[in-house]
Parts: structure tokens; sequence; C-alpha cells
């Protein structure tokens, strides 16, 4: 492959230059779409563990492997930045989102943040979501059935419920629905500009729709505290006593809503899907649910270790957040390599799970190498990070987790289902990864 240097590192630093291919962009951009690992690898494999590509209009550096995370994540020297590069993707439909600010901006409104995800508001928020699962998965249809859709309708109606705590009609709901898509829809356009029709322009008239919706809401949610999370944003206050304003609270309730439906849409599809794939594995997991009744406690989800290990290793194969971008803001280094100011570098976190250092036969479904004996993604803190890692971790780890558990429990104890024999997911990376054939299954009642 035709290669030039992103820099030339000082002489004598002992920095290593960053290859970058000189491969047209576009092309880049759909070979990785087409297969990410495999993409990742072979670029891998030709310059190292870290090397450049052209895509989306920048020159972007790929450092592969944990230990890269480590070293951009921990962000020791604060050289890598957030607001930067995820700007690059979704920031004229996110602005402002908590993932969109940086350092001290970013400590003060996570801090505040933080109130809307202690143990004592999630334990309210499960008891909130508890009757909403159990209703709507008993009413799952029997028979052939497109689950991710099921999975989509279920994640939106709780989201609405918990952290919207409004009755919305259906019209209003799948309006919502459809400007959420549209709004995550637009960052990963290849035309990135508001061409009338484009991903790039739906994205920008869908977070006007979402940003009328909200306003419309908030002086009522000020007025009083229910128990949902816009309320809660609403009335949390850091210890020093600092509150957020109006703004705040719209751009980050679309933040967290985005951050938290597909995430946690793709998961369910994961591992419904491996489940069906792996009998034995749906066998044992609901052997175990049944130990417990259909309103499983909070407290009891922990016991639940076999859906925990499907889990795990579902968002191993799979993260639904497949890299993290950095932009550098001042002259740095990643593995030895010369990183100037103005790059931006990406951590292929879906790449990375599938890393021989840590993962035996690392492509495999086997959720018993999270046992405590085998315990590979303890192999490096970076090892396994599907919710990230340093100041910007997922905030809502915990309760995506206790919601994905629940559904799942619910859907083991409520019906079995199946793929036919052979069946591959055949997967679109274009945005987040996602199934191009929405999980068709045979869902059977028990
Ligand atoms: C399986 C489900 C989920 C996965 C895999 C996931 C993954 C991630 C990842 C990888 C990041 C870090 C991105 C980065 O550093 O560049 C992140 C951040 C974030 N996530 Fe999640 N997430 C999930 C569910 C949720 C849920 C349910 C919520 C909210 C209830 C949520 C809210 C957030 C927020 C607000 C951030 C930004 C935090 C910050 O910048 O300080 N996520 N998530």
């Amino acid at each position: 492959m035709a290669t030039s240097l992103l820099a030339e590192p000082a002489a004598g630093s002992g920095l290593l230059p960053v290859p970058v291919s000189d491969r047209n962009g576009v092309l880049e951009v759909l070979a990785m779409r087409r297969d990410p690992f495999a993409f990742t690898e072979v670029r891998r494999a030709c310059y190292g563990d870290v090397f450049g590509i052209n895509a989306f209009g920048v020159r972007m550096v790929t450092a592969c492997g944990a230990e890269a995370a480590r070293q951009i994540l921990v962000n020791k020297d604060k050289a890598f930045a957030n607001a930067p590069a995820w700007s690059h993707f979704i920031g004229p439909f996110f602005p402002r989102g908590i993932m969109l600010l940086d350092f001290d901006e970013h400590r003060h409104h996570r801090r505040i943040m933080q109130q809307a995800f202690t143990p004592d508001v999630l334990r309210s928020y499960y008891a909130e979501m508890q009757p909403v699962i159990l209703d709507r998965v008993a009413r799952f249809p029997a028979g052939r059935v497109l689950l991710m859709e099921r999975f989509k309708e279920l994640t939106l109606d709780i989201a609405l419920e918990i952290f919207l705590g409004l009755e919305l009609s259906p019209a209003e709901a799948d309006r919502l629905n459809k400007a959420f898509i549209e709004t995550v829809r637009a960052g990963v356009a290849l035309v990135r500009a508001p061409v009338p029709g484009g991903r790039w322009w739906k994205g920008l008239r869908s977070r006007k729709v979402l940003e009328e919706f909200f306003y419309a809401h908030i002086a009522a949610k000020r007025a009083t505290r229910t128990p949902d999370l816009f309320s809660v944003l609403c009335h949390a206050e850091s210890d020093d006593g600092h509150r957020f304003t109006d703004e705040d609270v719209v751009n980050h309730m679309i933040f967290v809503l985005m951050a938290a439906h597909d995430t946690s849409t793709i998961t369910l599809t994961q591992m419904a899907y491996r489940l069906a794939e792996h009998p034995k594995w749906q066998a044992r997991a609901r052997s175990q649910s049944m130990d417990f009744g259909p309103f499983i406690e909070y407290d009891e989800l922990g016991e639940l270790t076999v859906l925990d290990a499907v889990m795990k290793e579902s968002l191993r194969l799979c993260p639904p957040v497949p890299a993290q971008p950095r932009v550098a803001v001042k002259d740095t280094r990643v593995l030895g390599h010369y990183i100037p100011e103005g790059s931006m570098v990406v951590i292929p976190q879906m790449s990375n799970h599938r890393d021989e250092t840590y993962f035996t036969d690392p492509n495999h479904f086997d959720p018993q190498r999270f046992s405590p004996e085998r315990a590979e993604d303890r192999g490096h803190r970076m090892a396994w990070m599907p919710f990230g890692g340093g100041v910007h971790k997922c905030i809502g780890l915990y309760f995506g987790q206790i919601e994905i558990k629940a559904v799942m429990h619910n859907l083991l104890r409520d019906f079995e289902w199946f793929v036919p024999a052979g069946y591959r997911l055949p997967m679109d990376y274009s945005a987040l990864p996602v199934p191009k054939d929405r999980l068709p299954v045979t869902l059977v009642r028990r």
C-alpha cells in the first residue's frame, strides 16, 4: 500500500512516525464498513499497531491494542480531547452532550449528572421499568418475529417511561423514535453537508424536533419531582450546589436518550442471536431465570450469572460503540509514536476485543471465558471495554445492564427462540453495528 507519514517526529526525540495509507478515503470507509475486523487486521499486519488512513475527510490514526487504549483514555498529560473528535461525527446533532465536553467543564457537568445515576436512583428507575418490561415482553407475538424490532420498541417504551415520565400517544412516540434514528444516523453520513433529503439534512431537521419536544415539557418538569431522568436532571445539584440550565437539561436529555437507546437494543439483539445460535446456553440461562419469579428483585439480578457471562461475551464480540475517537490538543505520543497536535486518534475497541493476546479463540462465542477461573477480560484493564474507560466511561453502564438483564430474564421465562441451522447474522457496520435483517427468529411461547 502506498504510504506517507502523518508527521516527522523531532530529530532525537526517539519517537516513531505514524505511517498513513494513501488509499482513497471513500474506498477506505467502504472497506471498513464491509468488514471492520479484516480492515484493521490487514493494516495492523502491514503497518504495526499505530497507523493512519484517510477517512471522513480527515487523516485518522488508529491505535490498536489494550495498551494504546489505556494510554489514550487515562490521558495523563490531558493531550486527548473528546469534543473536537466526537463533534466531527455528531457535533451538529448532539451539541454540548456530556460526551462532547472536556476537562473542567466535563467534570462539572458529570458531577451533576452523576446524581441521576446513584444506586438509590437506579433502584427507583428499576422499580418503574420492571412492570413495563414484564408487560411488554409477555405481549411479544409468537411465530416468526424480527426480534430487533421488538427490542427497539421495548427500549424506546422504557426510555419514554423512565427517562421522560410522560404519557405519549403512539403517533408522538413514533415521531420521537424517528427523530432519534435520523439524528444518530446523520453522524456517519458520507456526504457531510445539509443536502436536502440526505442523512445530514435529516439529522439537523430531527434535532429540531427533539429540542422543541423537550423545551415544551421543561417547565412542568421543574415544577414537580417525579421518578424519571428528565425530572432528576432538572433538580440534580452537585455537592457545591450547581444545577443544570434549561439548555443543559435539553442537551443532556437528547444525548442520554441517544446513548441509552441504541446501545441497549444492540446488546439485546446480540444476546438473543447468540442464545439462538447456542441453544445449550439458552437452556442454561433459562434454568437460572426459572429459579426466580417474573418480578426479579434488583438485588437478585447479580445472581443471574449465566446471563451476565452471555451479556459480557456479546458485548465483547459486538460492542455497540465500536470505536472511540479523540483529538490530540497538543503534541503527544502513543506506543512511542509521534502524534502531532490536531490529529484524530481512534481506539478500535471492536477489533481490540478480538485480540489473541487476551482472548483464546477470540472469534468464538465462549461466555465461560469470563468465569473467575479464566477471567480473560482481566488480562489488561482495557482488554474488555465495551463501556469505554477514563473520565468519559459510560455513566449509564449499570442502568444499561439492569435493563438488559431484566428484559432477557423475562424473555427466557416466557419464550424459547430459534434460528435456522447455519444462520449467520448479516451485520451493517455503517453506523452503530446492527443486523441488516433485524434478526428474524421463531419465537415459541412456553
Ligand atoms: C450496553 C449498553 C451501553 C454501552 C455498550 C455503552 C457504551 C458507552 C461508551 C463506550 C461510552 C464512552 C464513549 C467515549 O468515551 O468516547 C459511553 C458513554 C456514555 N454513555 Fe453509554 N453505553 C451503554 C448504555 C448507556 C445507557 C443506558 C446510558 C444512559 C442511561 C448511557 C449514557 C452514556 C453517557 C451519558 C455517556 C457519556 C459519558 C461522559 O462523557 O462522561 N449509556 N457509553
